[in-house]
């Protein structure tokens, strides 16, 4: 399919957002070489995400490791501010230092449920810290244990509050985990591979009470994942990340079953479907490239089997294939388009280099 070149901000189209991230750009600096031959380099983990989570939505972010997801997570949080981009909630923009009243709407799920629990507490212990910060009197403490418990169904609470996270299992813990951060009453949730680190058993339970979250409690989700066959459950729309750019994004079901982008469809070739019949849609080899220094270009054309001369020279521009559906990929611009766009005037710049935060130690993985 072919189109007309039209740039377009990879958004989620949402009405009303609660939360909303514009062109959200961060980089790292990191140490490169060793001894005297030490120097800074800036790493560009993710670079003009543009998103927004509605209330009663969630929206998917897939990628490999490296990718750039937790980073977007992070920056949706405040934990981490970026070096340009804005960030709105309920359309106004946030501030950048991170207040106890954003941190209360906004709250983070983190992947490892074990590590976010302190072992020598209780569970009751992990719940009324948060419900105390929010001011619930010291009375009706127990009875807003009891009904967070049940909200992620751990039910009869009784026959949890007392035990240490040890005594659960890996998804009881990831609920407990889910629980706490209910407890601050918060209307948009950021879940950072919250079942990647579960056994398989327990992983649609805790996709099933994000689910829940969504449908009766009307939040606004933000699912991290590597699993695009997740992300396919759960997910409303889904934003493909590679690289630190978003790559395609698009309503759950348009995306998964009319991939654009030729990142997608190799994620999509990769994850087991049992619905899917035939050979898988694109396999190729390679990995994703170092942040350090990214290819010109297309970021995937490395390892792309339809790039082309263009591909490694101009970025390609995104372009809306359907409703709401857009992909970054020269594939889907007319030939006769396919040249770099008219150099921008000086006037034109958008950003201000800011506040390039030296958090070179402390990365967090996949
Ligand atoms: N605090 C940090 N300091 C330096 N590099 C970081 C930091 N956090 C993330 N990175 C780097 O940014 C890139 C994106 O990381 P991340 O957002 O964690 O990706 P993902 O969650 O998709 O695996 C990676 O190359 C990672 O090493
Ligand atoms: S722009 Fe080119 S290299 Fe990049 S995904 Fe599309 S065809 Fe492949
Ligand atoms: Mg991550």
């Amino acid at each position: 399919m072919s189109v007309a070149t039209v740039a377009i901000p990879h958004e989620t189209v949402t009405e009303h957002p609660v939360l909303e991230g514009r062109g959200l750009s961060k980089r790292f600096w990191v140490r490169r070489g060793h001894g005297p031959l030490t120097r800074r380099a800036s790493l560009r983990a993710v670079e003009d995400v543009s998103i927004s989570l509605g209330a009663g939505k969630v929206v998917a972010v897939v990628g490999e490791s490296g990718s750039g997801k937790t980073t977007v997570a992070r920056l949706l949080a405040r934990i981490i501010t970026p070096e340009s981009g804005q960030l709105l909630l309920d359309g106004d923009p946030v501030p950048r230092r991170r207040s106890r009243k954003y941190a209360a709407q906004v709250q983070m799920v983190f992947q490892d449920p074990f590590a976010s629990l302190n072992p020598v507490h209780r569970i009751r212990y992990h719940l009324v810290r948060p419900l105390r910060i929010h001011h619930i009197d010291d009375q009706d403490v127990d009875t807003a244990v009891d009904e967070l418990l049940r909200r992620v169904a751990l039910s009869p609470p009784s026959q949890f509050v007392d035990k240490f996270p040890h005594e659960l299992s890996g998804g009881q813990r990831q609920r407990v985990a889910i629980a706490r951060t209910l407890a601050v009453r918060p209307r948009v949730l950021l879940a950072d591979e919250p079942v990647s680190m579960l056994d398989v058993s327990v992983r649609l339970g805790v996709l099933n009470l994000l689910a829940d979250l969504r449908d009766r409690e009307h939040m606004a989700v933000l699912y991290v994942t590597h699993d695009i066959a997740s992300a396919r459950y759960l997910a409303d729309r889904i934003m493909v990340m590679y690289a630190g750019q978003v790559v395609e994004s698009s309503p759950s079901v348009s995306l998964t079953d009319h991939p654009a982008h030729p990142y997608t469809q190799l994620l999509l070739s990769a994850a087991p479907d049992p619905d899917r019949m035939g050979r898988p849609l694109l396999v190729t080899g390679g990995a994703p490239p170092s942040l350090l220094a990214p290819p010109a270009g297309c970021r995937f054309h490395p390892r792309c089997p339809h790039a082309m001369d263009i591909c490694a020279r101009v970025a390609p521009p995104s372009v809306e294939i359907a409703p709401a559906h857009s992909a970054t990929c020269w594939l889907h611009v007319d030939a006769s388009d396919r040249h770099a766009p008219d150099p921008e005037p000086p006037a034109a710049k958008r950003h201000t280099n800011e506040d390039l935060t030296d958090l070179s130690a402390g990365g967090t993985g996949g």
